[in-house]
This record gives C-alpha cells, structure tokens and sequence, in this order.
C-alpha cells in the first residue's frame, strides 16, 4: 500500500490560479492569425525516421491490426501518426512499448488516472473483489451503493445516481430524463463540444459551427432538436433559448464546466452561473457534462470549484478509476425520479440499461479510486504538476518566441501549437486552414511521442499524481528539444 501520509480533499480543489480567459483567447486569436508554425522539415523527418529504427514491432502490429479492425486503430485519442504505438506495460506516469520504448504518459488514457497508472492499492481491491464474486453477477451487490454514497458525499448535488457503461450513455439518459422531466424537446450545447457519440450529440463536434458535418449515419431527424451556440456567447445561448421556447421548449443546455473539449476553448469564471440562470429563467435543465471534470479537478467536481449547482451531472471515466464500464448521470431526487417511475415522477419512467453496467469490478474501481484519491490528495498534487508542466511550457514558448499557447486548469494543461482547435469558421476563410492546420498537429504528436511522451492528440496533457517534480522537468527537456527546432 502506498505510504502517502492521509490529507482530507473533500472541499480542495487542483486549480490553484484560474486562467486569465482573455488574455488566452486574444494569444489564440493571434496564433491562427499567422500562417502555422511547424517544426523544420529535416527535423520532422528524423523524428519519423525514429519510429522507423526504434518502433518495428509496433509497426508490424499496426499494419497486421489493420487486416480486422478498421483503420486498425480503435481509441479516438490513441496517437496513431505515424502509426499506432503497441504499449504493453503502463505504471505510474510512464508507458512502455512492445519494443521496449519508455514514454511520459500525458494521454492518462483519455483522463480517467489521476492516481498515475495501474496504481496498485486500487488493483489489490479490484482482484480481491474479483476472487470472490468475479466482475458480475446481474444481482445488486454493495459497491454500488458504496459508490453512489460516496459520489454524493463528494458533490451535494448528485442526491441519486446511475451507474452506466460511458460517458456516452450517461449523456443519453442525461438527456433523456430532462426530457421526461420537463416535457420539452430541444437541447442546446456548445459548439466544439464532445458528449460522447449518441446520436443526438454529433453536433457541432470539436469545431464551432461544424453542424452535422461528423454526422454519418444519423438520420438528419435526430438531429433536428439539437442546437449550438458560440462557446460562452451568453446572448446567443439566450437567442437559442427564445427561438427554442417558440417551439415548444428547452429540455437541457449541456455543458462542459472548464469549456468544450475540456476547456480548448476556456470557459470565462462566471459563464456557468450565467447558463445556471438562463436555465432558470426558461424551464430548461442544466445538465453538467464532468466526464473528464468530475473528481480530476477536485472531489467534488466543477460543480464544487465553481459553486454551481447542476440539475443533472453526467459522469465517466474517473467514476470507475480507469477500469471498465465508467459512465453514469446524477442528481437531486426529484429529477433522477424518472428511472424509477412511480408517484414523485408524475408515472414517467425512463428506460436506461446495460447487462454490464453497474457491475461489481466498475462499482469497486471507482469507490476505491475515489477514496484513494481523497486519502492521497491525487487532484491536487496532479494540479501542481499540471502547474508546473504549464509553467515550464511558457517559459520555452517566451525562450524560443513561438506563437504557441499554453494554459490549464489544474491537471489538464492545454498547449495549442497550429490552432486548428481555435479556428473560427463563422470565417468562411478559416475552412481552408483546418487540414494544414490538423497536419501540423498530428506531426508535433508524433515529434512529442519520438522524444518519449503520450499527449492527447499533440495538444492536450492530463497530468496525475505520478508526475513528480522529476517528471515533469525532464518532460521540460522534452520538450525543449522539439521546440528548438521550430521552423522560423
Ligand atoms: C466531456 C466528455 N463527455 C463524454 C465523453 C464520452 O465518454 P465515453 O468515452 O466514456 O463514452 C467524453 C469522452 O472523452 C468526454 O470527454
């Protein structure tokens, strides 16, 4: 077991120094105001020329993944450029390869471990657990009950919860509910946002203004009650909500707390409260997305750093500490009601499901990850690395005068070098820029996995309590040495 003195982080959160919104949303209007700073081309081929000489088994397995799985690639996160890396060992804060490349682990899986990596204590908990019932049942056994205590001791406002499978479904029945509960249809989000891949939410995905443009398959119908408004726009938010209300209602606005994609567009500090009272004001509910937020930024969520209190929250990820199965939706009594049927929720009942969801292994995973996470003080300590991280990235960005910017909200640290994600297409100038602009991103991913570091898709990192000082000094170094090769 781990020998970290027990500090209580019920009420703290990692965010130490919120960032100046402003200032970053001008020094990325200025980054995508300049043609793209890539790195030299002769320093970029010898960074894919490393994977060449350094990564053939991973090169092998990707090209013979390709034969069965499509794309051979799986994870929408996974770095995949110039092919996907096979990783066969993950502990703490590092990753390793199939052919025995060791990596900074800044991808954390997409969020979920911010205790570091298949961190043991939680482990033991998840075997033991396993060696007495296995990981499911169908029946009710006591983690889940555990959890959803647990869940509401850290934020008030979760009074009820729902374990699911994912994110996705924990949005599906999110919006699912409001509708039952309010009566009305329309549900309006953030344009850039992620909510998971339901139907009704591939809208208006990473990009503002993108409509159904990632919309394969889904019939324009499940569409039709889905609407975006310009992220932190509050009058347009209210534009939607009038034009909405002329068409019989708004049953939720969704969002993300720090912003879309966790906070590629930062969100101004008091913008939630704005959204809490246009809700108000127009019937609709105000549905938390914390799939990444919740316990990464404290244990009591965004809802707990910024003090407002959300009708329903969606969670994923951290809610069954990086093992399966992590997903479900939150909130007060009368509103979560509508699974349950019966009197309080006017007889509506809400189907949700899911053979594995609520399982013993996930249900275990997240009670024992969230209280080792509180015993621990794991949101904070991965905060200030985050702080660190972000810190020593705007020292090399002054140091080298790049257009880049850097900023974070506690463990999640954001580094936009091409600006592809702050792109605004209400210039119809700004299309022509998306594919050069995402090129760019994809080849500073794989210059950051050639110098030993998973990021997010080259422009986001997800810290952990694994980052020590250490660690994230010599991810410094790292990244000093792509950075000074930077084409002038
Ligand atoms: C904010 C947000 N919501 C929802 C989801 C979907 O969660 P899942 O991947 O568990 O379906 C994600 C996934 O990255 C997310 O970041």
């Amino acid at each position: 077991m781990s020998t970290t003195p027990a500090t209580s982080t019920r009420t703290e959160y990692g965010i130490t120094e919120y960032p100046d919104v402003d200032a970053i949303v001008k020094r990325c209007d200025d980054l995508v105001a300049i043609p793209p700073r890539p790195l030299r081309r002769d320093r970029m081929e010898a960074y894919l020329a490393w994977f060449e000489s350094h990564c053939g088994g991973s090169k092998r397995s990707a090209e013979e993944a390709q034969e069965r799985i499509p794309g051979g690639v799986q994870h929408n996160l996974a770095f995949n450029h110039p092919f996907a890396l096979n990783v066969t060992k993950a502990e703490g804060a590092h990753l390793w390869d199939v052919d025995g490349n060791r990596y900074i682990d800044f991808l954390q899986a997409g969020g979920p471990t911010v205790l570091g990596s298949n961190y043991a204590p939680v482990r033991e908990k998840v075997v033991e657990l396993l060696e007495s019932c296995g990981p499911v049942t169908g029946l009710f056994h006591d983690y889940e009950a555990k959890l959803a205590g647990l869940i509401h001791d850290f934020m008030p406002a979760v009074e009820q919860f729902r374990m699911l499978g994912s994110g996705t479904e924990g949005v599906m029945a999110a919006l699912r509910a409001a509708r039952a509960y309010t009566g009305h249809e329309h549900v309006v989000k953030v344009g850039g946002g992620y909510h998971g891949w339901s139907d009704q939410v591939v809208f208006a995905l990473r990009l503002p203004g993108t409509g159904a443009l990632d919309a394969a398959g889904i019939p324009a119908d499940n569409l039709a009650r889905t609407h975006e408004f310009f992220p932190h726009d509050v009058d347009e938010l209210r534009a939607v909500l009038e034009a909405n209300r002329d068409r019989g209602g708004t049953a939720a606005v969704i969002v993300e707390p720090v912003g879309p994609e966790s906070g590629v567009r930062p969100v101004p500090h008091d913008f939630n409260a704005a959204a809490r009272a246009l809700c108000d004001e127009f019937g609709a509910l105000l549905i938390f997305d914390e799939v990444v937020t919740g316990f990464r930024l404290g244990l009591g969520g965004a809802q707990g750093y910024f003090g407002v209190r959300p009708d329903l929250t969606v969670f994923g990820k951290c809610v069954a500490g990086g093992y399966p199965a992590a997903g479900g939706v939150g909130g007060s009594q009368e509103v979560m009601s509508v699974f349950a049927g019966g009197l309080s929720s006017k007889g509506v009942k809400v189907l949700v499901g899911g053979t594995l969801s609520a399982n013993p292994l996930s249900c275990a995973a997240g009670y024992h990850s969230l209280l080792e996470m509180e015993r621990t003080g794991a949101p904070l300590k991965a905060g200030q690395a985050g702080d660190r991280l972000r810190a020593g990235l705007e020292r090399l960005i002054d140091r080298y005068a790049l257009p880049y910017v850097a900023y974070n909200f506690g463990s999640i640290v954001h580094l936009h070098t091409s600006g592809v994600l702050q792109l605004d297409l209400r210039d119809p100038a700004a299309f022509g820029e998306v594919g050069p602009r995402k090129h760019m991103l994809e080849e500073m991913g794989a210059a950051f996995a050639a110098e030993g570091m998973i990021t997010l898709a080259g422009s986001r990192l997800y810290t952990s309590m694994a980052d020590t000082d250490e660690v994230v000094d010599d991810a410094l170094g790292r990244f000093d040495r792509v950075f000074s090769g930077v084409a002038d």
